[in-house]
C-alpha cells in the first residue's frame, strides 16, 4: 500500500510564513546599512556583525512566535485540514449495506482518502458474487486507485494517520478489529452495538489502549447528533418538570417477525433500542450502577416467542436513576418509519408539550422524491444521511485535529450502553 500522507501545511499559513521570512531578512538587510554612511555600509566585506546577526535571530524568532499565534487563533486549523487515510472494512452489498453508504459519503470528503476497501464475504468465502458488487468494486479501482482485498492480512502495514471503518456483521467486529490494530489503526469508527457481549467490546477497548500509541475508537451512533434528539433536549431545559421519552419505530408487519426476531437474535434492546440506551448513558449519566429503578409500561409492551426466540415486539419502560435522573425509551417493531422525541410537562405522567418527528414532513416528502429516483437504496440511510455524515465528519476532524469529537460516542459509552441493555433486557423480562 502506498503511503498518503499529505503536508500538514495550509497555503495560507506558507504563504504568511514566507512573507515573515521576507519581511526579516529585508529588516536585516536594511538594518545592516542603518545609520552608517554609505561609505561606511560598503567598507566592510562581511557586514553583518554580531548585532545584526543577533536582529536576525530574533526576527526568526519572532516569525516562529506569530505563525504559532496565527495557528492557535485559526482554531487548529493546521490538523483539521490533514488528511486522514480510510480503510473501509465490510462493505458489503451496494445500496443495502451500511459499509456501502458509509463509503459513498466517506469519497466525498475532502480531507479523507480512501486507500483500501476490505469485503470478507464477497470476496471470500460467497460463490455468487452479485453484479452490483462488482461493477461498483471496478469502478472504484480503476478511477480512484482503492484497493479491493478479503482480508485485513492482505494489506501492508497502515501509513500514519489512517482510521478504520468497521461495518462489518456485528459478530464478526470483535476480530476483525484485533487485525485492525494490528495493521496500525490510530483511530476506528466501529458500527454500533460494536460487539455482541459486553465482555467482547470491553476487550476490545482494552487493546486499544494498550497499544504504544492507543487507538481512539468511536461509534456509529447517530442519535447522539440527530436533529430532532438534539431539539427535543433543547426545548425541554425550558419546560417545568420536564420528562423526555425518547420513541422508536420500526415498520415490520406482524407476519414479519418470525424473520425479524431470527435475523436480530440478539434481541430488541441489543439491536434496535440501542441507539436509545447510547442517549440515556451520553446525556442522562445513566449507568447500570447508577439505575435507581426500570419500569415497564405493560400498555405498550409484549414479550413474544417466535420461532423459538423470545424476545419484544414493542416495549415502555421509564429508567431512574439514584441521582433522580429519568427518561422513557419506547421502542416498537409495527409503528411505521417515524420515530419521536417527546417533551412532557410535569413529569414522566404528564402531558406532551411538543413532540419533535424524525423524520419530519418535509423530510418525508424529500426522502420519497429520492426514493422515486433510486428505489433499490435502504430508506434508513435517506432520513439518517446527515447523521451519518455528521458523525464521520466529527470523528475524522478529532482524529486529524486530536481533540474531542463533540457528542459522538465512544466506546465507554457503548460498553455502558450494551450493559444497560442486557441489564434492563432481564428486568423487562422478568417484569413482563
Ligand atoms: N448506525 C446505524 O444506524 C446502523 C444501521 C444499520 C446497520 N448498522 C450496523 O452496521 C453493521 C453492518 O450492518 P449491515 O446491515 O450493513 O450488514 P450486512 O450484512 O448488509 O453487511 C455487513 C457485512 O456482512 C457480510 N455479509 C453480507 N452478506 C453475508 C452473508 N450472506 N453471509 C455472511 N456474511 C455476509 C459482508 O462482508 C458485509 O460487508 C452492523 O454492526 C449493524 O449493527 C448500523
Amino acid at each position: 500500500m502506498h503511503s498518503t500522507q499529505h503536508s500538514t501545511q495550509p497555503p495560507t499559513i506558507l504563504l504568511f510564513q514566507f512573507l515573515c521570512l521576507l519581511l526579516s531578512s529585508l529588516v536585516s538587510t536594511a538594518h545592516a546599512g542603518w545609520g552608517k554612511s554609505k561609505v561606511e555600509s560598503h567598507s566592510s566585506p562581511y557586514p553583518l556583525t554580531s548585532e545584526h546577526f543577533l536582529i536576525g535571530i530574533l526576527t526568526s524568532a519572532l516569525v516562529c512566535v506569530a505563525s504559532l499565534v496565527w495557528m492557535v487563533v485559526g482554531g487548529g486549523k493546521v490538523g483539521g485540514r490533514r488528511k486522514v487515510n480510510v480503510v473501509l472494512v465490510g462493505c458489503g452489498m451496494p445500496k443495502k449495506s451500511m459499509g456501502w453508504y458509509h463509503l459513498t459519503q466517506l469519497l466525498k470528503m475532502k480531507n479523507v482518502n480512501v486507500i483500501a476497501v476490505v469485503e470478507p464475504f464477497f470476496l471470500g468465502i460467497c460463490t455468487d458474487v452479485p453484479p452490483q458488487f462488482s461493477t461498483f468494486m471496478s469502478d472504484l479501482s480503476k478511477n480512484r486507485g482503492i484497493k479491493f482485498v478479503k482480508s485485513i492480512s492482505d494489506l501492508d502495514d497502515f501509513p500514519p494517520l489512517t482510521m478504520v471503518l468497521l461495518a462489518a456483521r456485528t459478530s464478526d467486529n470483535p476480530l476483525l478489529f484485533e487485525q485492525a490494530l494490528d495493521k496500525g489503526a490510530k483511530c476506528i469508527y466501529l458500527e454500533k452495538p460494536g460487539a455482541p457481549t459486553v465482555k467482547e467490546l470491553e476487550r476490545m477497548k482494552n487493546l486499544a489502549i494498550s497499544r504504544t500509541v492507543p487507538c481512539r475508537v468511536f461509534l456509529g451512533y447517530n442519535k447522539n447528533v440527530t436533529r430532532y434528539v438534539k431539539e427535543a433536549m433543547e426545548f425541554s431545559a425550558g419546560v417545568e418538570s420536564a420528562h423526555l421519552e425518547f420513541v422508536h419505530n420500526n415498520a415490520y408487519k406482524k407476519s414479519e417477525l418470525v424473520e425479524c426476531f431470527t435475523r436480530n437474535s440478539e434481541g430488541m434492546l441489543k439491536n434496535m433500542a440501542i441507539h436509545e440506551l447510547a442517549l440515556l448513558v451520553s446525556f442522562f449519566d445513566v449507568r447500570v450502577d447508577t439505575v435507581f429503578k426500570i419500569t415497564v409500561d405493560k400498555s405498550k409492551s409484549e414479550k413474544l416467542t417466535l420461532g423459538g426466540i423470545t424476545d419484544f415486539s414493542k416495549v415502555s419502560f421509564q429508567v431512574t436513576t439514584l441521582a433522580g435522573a429519568s427518561a422513557t425509551v419506547t421502542a416498537d417493531r409495527c409503528a411505521g418509519t417515524v420515530s419521536f422525541a417527546n417533551v412532557k410537562g410535569g413529569g414522566a405522567e404528564g402531558k406532551i408539550v411538543k413532540s419533535f418527528a424524525c423524520p419530519t414532513a418535509e423530510e418525508t416528502a424529500k426522502v420519497e422524491a429520492q426514493k422515486k429516483a433510486d428505489p433499490e437504496i435502504m430508506e434508513y440511510f435517506l432520513t439518517q444521511s446527515d447523521d451519518y455524515d455528521m458523525l464521520k465528519t466529527n470523528v475524522v476532524r478529532a482524529f486529524a485535529d486530536g481533540t474531542d469529537a463533540g457528542d459522538v460516542a465512544t466506546i465507554d459509552v457503548a460498553i455502558e450502553a450494551l450493559k444497560l441493555a442486557e441489564f434492563a433486557t432481564k428486568s423487562l423480562m422478568r417484569q413482563l
